[in-house]
């Protein structure tokens, strides 16, 4: 049997706890919930979500001005989601009609929000530009020629999204502020927009910003990249095109999800990030601290979310490992496929008994790139057991698909010692919703 003390309670939620060797989210045994509710189910723990907050808004204190957590919607995005941040005065940033739309039903104060995207369609900006959004981005020369013919009742506030042609150390799929990325406006791009949106009386420049990647634990490569914006905000306002009252270096902090990954405190993280922040804007602006603007998305979330699973055929190989089927799988967590990303697992019945073996997770899915674990010590499980997947609130749900046909899972808030349906299973009729019938 496995200590408790070896089990890594860094990457569970806070509110996840041992009782008689099985594993409950507060009072609730995982087992019994994965059984009486049905997997896959996700379920997210608003403590840890709070936890996470509170690490942000005690790390951004060093920030001698003002300052904003705003998260990314990208990271998972629904109503009731929405209205937990919304209630704790959080901004969002949103990239189409159906997070902006999420977001003005969950009652975000329209200024807390932003708009990015590398291609805005036009009717996109529109709809920003009613609902008085507090800035939108702009990523390239072409959206700002969009921007240029229309006409708002009153001058929109623009930010410049730079593009600092630094490599951020993580997968190639998430970097975003390399030479040749699709994202954001070179220096001298930006300082041509800077110039026209100065000559457009419609238009206002009031921010910067940046994000050179996503899943970042090196800090070094996101303070070049604030240096570099803040010498583009003194550039532009020497020229007097505009003021620069928001300053954002994005998101991208990393997270463990694995035992071996790099483990540091998120407020350490994030007050060295805003600490150096703060001198470089000393050193090569000097002038009054603009509101400074972190954009987290995975490490606001993604250990607050635990996804549940079902064990079905295990099949046991020659070299004494096991492939472990369970009920989901690449149409719930394309990230193991797509970035070959690492996870670790717990059956809820038994976290720690002793390991029987590797095992490699599998979904039911109709391609072998349909796993969510490559490799993990297990004990010996059971068709029916119910398996835990921790660090599921990111970039799960939210580029979840429906190949085969499957259904996306419910999903679950533990908040003030209940669970909260956040989001009902879907039904084979939502599935079926959209496909019109042929008359033959
Ligand atoms: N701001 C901007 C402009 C972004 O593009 C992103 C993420 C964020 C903030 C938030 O980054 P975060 O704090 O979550 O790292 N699907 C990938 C991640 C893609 C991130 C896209 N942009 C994954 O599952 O790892």
């Amino acid at each position: 049997m496995m200590r408790p003390t070896q089990f890594p309670r860094h990457l569970w939620p806070l509110s996840l706890h041992f009782f008689r060797n099985r594993l409950f989210l507060g009072g609730f045994d995982l087992s019994e919930l994965g059984r009486t509710v049905g997997t896959p189910l996700y379920l997210y723990d608003a403590a840890t979500i709070d936890h996470a907050i509170s690490a942000y808004r005690r790390g951004m204190k060093v920030w001698p001005g003002r300052s904003l957590i705003t998260y990314a919607s990208k990271a998972w995005l629904t109503l009731p989601l929405a209205q937990l941040l919304a209630h704790r005065k959080l901004g969002l940033d949103v990239v189409s009609p159906g997070e902006l739309t999420i977001a003005l039903r969950a009652d975000f104060n329209p200024a807390l929000l932003h708009l990015h995207g590398n291609n805005k369609p036009p009717a996109l900006l529109q709809q920003a530009v009613n609902a008085g959004v507090g800035a939108i981005v702009v990523d390239n020369l072409y959206e700002l020629s969009l921007l240029e013919v229309m006409s708002p009742p009153s001058p929109m506030a623009l930010w410049l999204r730079l593009n600092p042609d630094l490599l951020a150390p993580t997968h190639a799929y998430r970097q975003t502020g390399h030479h040749g990325s699709k994202f954001g406006l070179a220096r001298s791009d930006a300082l041509a927009a800077a110039q026209r949106i100065a000559a457009a009386p419609h238009l206002q420049l009031t921010g910067l910003h940046v994000h050179i990647g996503s899943g970042v634990f090196e800090l070094a490569p996101m303070f070049e990249a604030i240096d570099r914006l803040i010498d583009l905000a003194a550039d532009i306002e020497k020229e007097g095109w505009g003021v620069i009252r928001a300053l954002s270096p994005g998101g991208g902090l990393g997270v463990p999800y694995h035992p071996d990954d790099p483990a540091m405190p998120l407020y350490q993280l994030v007050r060295q990030l805003c600490a150096y922040a703060a001198d470089s804007w000393g050193r090569r602006h000097g002038g009054p601290h603009p509101v400074l603007i972190l954009e987290p998305g995975r490490s606001l979330i993604a250990r607050s979310g635990v996804a549940a699973y079902t064990v079905g055929a295990i099949r046991h190989l020659e070299d004494g490992s096991r492939i472990i089927a369970v009920d989901g799988g690449m149409s719930d967590n394309i990230r193991p496929a797509l970035y070959g990303a690492r996870y670790t697992a717990a059956l809820a019945r038994a976290p720690l008994e002793e390991s029987a073996g590797p095992a490699r997770i599998v979904g039911p899915l109709c391609e072998s790139g349909d796993f969510l674990i490559e490799e993990v010590d297990l004990p010996e499980a059971r068709p029916g057991d119910v398996l835990l997947i921790p660090v599921s609130g990111a970039y799960h749900l939210s580029m979840s698909s429906h190949y085969n046909g499957v259904l996306h899972p419910p999903v679950y808030l533990h908040a003030n010692s209940r669970l909260i349906p956040m989001q009902r299973r879907e039904t084979l009729h939502d599935l079926m919703r959209r496909d019109m019938p042929l008359d033959l």
